[in-house]
């Protein structure tokens, strides 16, 4: 007859147990709030949102229109000041910069896709994606430059201006102007919004390899279910809230998030 094993004493878990390391948390928000317009007019934008992103996670953000993920973004990648609440990039609280510390912060660390792309369209590909460093008066990294490039595809249309490229090469430089000074986290802000799928898929498959092969760390706002499904964790908005989470999604699984939403809504409506 075999001896049951001692079964090993079980501490209570520490609290910082609990707590995701700070080093894994590439940014953090705390208790955001954030309203536009005032009296009758005002609009609850973001409405006590707390969320944690980690370092070398690939994160959705999804949401009906107006339930505040743009408005988040900014936030998050210190293009805006909330009215209430923290925002940490790693270790730093910006709320506590000042406004050369803060552009500096944003210039280092953070690399920012926008919904309307805002490429120059007096620059080419090339110069609009070396703009961020050539502000900030730094040198590309040629081999980082080169692995870039190479991997948005765009090796033969670096002399294109915007105008001479499709909408997928267009956002396709707006991502590799994101992620040519290797910022510690990328927002990307329905970079695939205006694009067919299979320009869509390459931006996705581009931002997957940011995280998977140069453990950047991306949160991307999108309505779409597939796009999602790229992503390893879904975090869902509605009305300025966090009201959902979902980590490995699958398409599936986010719709049916999506119309739980969508029903929910109606019902309070
Ligand atoms: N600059 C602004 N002035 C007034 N209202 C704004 C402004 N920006 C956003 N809003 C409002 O805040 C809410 C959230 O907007 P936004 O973050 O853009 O939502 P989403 O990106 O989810 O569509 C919306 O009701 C929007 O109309
Ligand atoms: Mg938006």
């Amino acid at each position: 007859m075999t001896v049951p094993p001692t079964p090993a004493p079980t501490d209570p878990p520490a609290p910082a147990a609990q707590m995701t390391a700070a080093a894994d948390v590439a940014a953090r928000v705390v208790g955001l709030r954030k309203t536009y317009g005032r009296g009758e007019a005002v609009v609850r934008a973001l409405d006590d949102v707390t969320l944690e992103l980690r370092s070398g996670e690939f994160t959705a953000v999804m949401g009906p229109s107006g339930s505040g993920k743009s408005t988040l973004m900014h936030m998050c990648a210190a293009l805006d000041r909330p009215d209430e609440g923290e925002v940490w990039i790693g270790d730093t609280e910006i709320g506590r910069l000042g406004d050369k510390a803060l552009t500096l912060l944003r210039r280092e660390e953070i690399g920012f896709v926008f919904q309307s792309f805002n490429l120059v369209p007096t620059l080419t590909a090339e110069e609009n994606v070396l703009l961020p460093l050539s502000i900030a008066g730094r040198r590309p990294d040629p081999e980082w430059f080169d692995a870039v490039v190479d991997t948005v595809g765009l090796r033969e249309r670096l002399g294109h201006k915007p105008n001479e490229l499709s909408g997928g090469q267009v956002q396709r430089v707006a991502v590799a102007r994101a992620l040519v000074s290797r910022p510690r986290i990328v927002f990307a802000d329905e970079p695939t919004g205006n694009l067919d799928s299979r320009s869509g898929a390459e931006v996705l498959r581009l931002l997957r390899g940011a995280v998977d092969d140069h453990g950047q760390t991306v949160v991307m706002v999108t309505h779409d279910p597939v796009a999602a499904a790229y992503c390893d964790r879904v975090v869902f908005l509605a009305d300025g809230r966090v009201v959902d989470e979902l980590r490995a999604p699958d398409r599936d699984a986010v719709l049916e998030i999506m119309t739980r939403m969508t029903d929910a809504g109606e019902a309070s409506a």
